[in-house]
């Protein structure tokens, strides 16, 4: 069986979570992507690329609703897990903070294009997407954009750029992810998995 696990902050708790179910897989010592477990193979990506990776084939992942929502990866979600939890928030600079509604012809940055479209969208307001790949909350600090799509966890970056955060759009959580043929075809070393991470959050968290 091929796990997809993201390389960045979820990685720790996705290692963890499966290991108490059972699944030890060990990071590779070196720079290789791809390593075998036993009769696991771990594969690291990025986190965006989690989800497709899972949709394309790989058995199993975790990635955050965030990046799933975001790729609109056809996917199934046997699973949300308890960890990654954070939201994706509507911030702005604190000194100009509007409303949703008076942000027409606003210019945003965002990691998630899609989904702050769809956001501005459902509220018909028309606004700019700079699709950037990090560090959003400097877009508005230097004035190339007016507000932000992006993560908040603990408020910590916002406030440390002068951002406040004006709406939450979505809640975050890590979901473990499962391709749709791989549930057909493993049907029962893939229910066996969630099972056992059922009991794994149920008997911790
Ligand atoms: C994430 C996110 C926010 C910050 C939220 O960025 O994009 O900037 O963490 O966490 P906080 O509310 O606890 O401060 P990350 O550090 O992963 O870097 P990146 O945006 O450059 O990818
Ligand atoms: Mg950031």
């Amino acid at each position: 069986m091929r796990f997809v696990l993201p390389k960045g902050r979820l990685f720790k708790g996705s290692l963890e979570i499966l290991r108490k179910a059972g699944i030890e897989l060990k990071p590779p010592e070196n720079r290789e992507l791809m390593v075998q477990n036993g009769k696991y193979e771990l594969l690291l990506a990025r986190a965006f690329d989690v989800p497709v990776y899972v949709e394309y084939g790989v058995d199993v992942g975790i990635a955050g609703s965030d990046v799933v929502e975001e790729r609109e990866s056809d996917v199934l979600v046997p699973l949300e897990l308890p960890f990654g939890k954070c939201r994706l928030s509507l911030a702005m600079p604190k000194e100009n903070v509007v409303s949703v509604e008076e942000m027409d012809g606003f210019r945003i940055a965002t990691k998630y294009p899609n989904l702050a479209r769809k956001f501005f969208e459902r509220r018909g307001v028309e606004v700019e997407v700079i699709k950037l790949h990090g560090s959003i909350e400097l877009a508005p600090k230097i004035g190339i954009a007016d507000a932000i799509v992006d993560i908040v966890e603990t408020g910590n970056t916002l406030r440390a750029n002068g951002l406040v955060e004006v709406e939450k759009i979505m809640d975050v959580s890590a979901l473990l992810l499962v391709n749709r043929i791989s549930q057909k075809t493993k049907f029962k070393e893939i229910n066996e998995l969630v099972l056992k991470i059922k009991e794994v959050v149920k008997d911790e968290f």
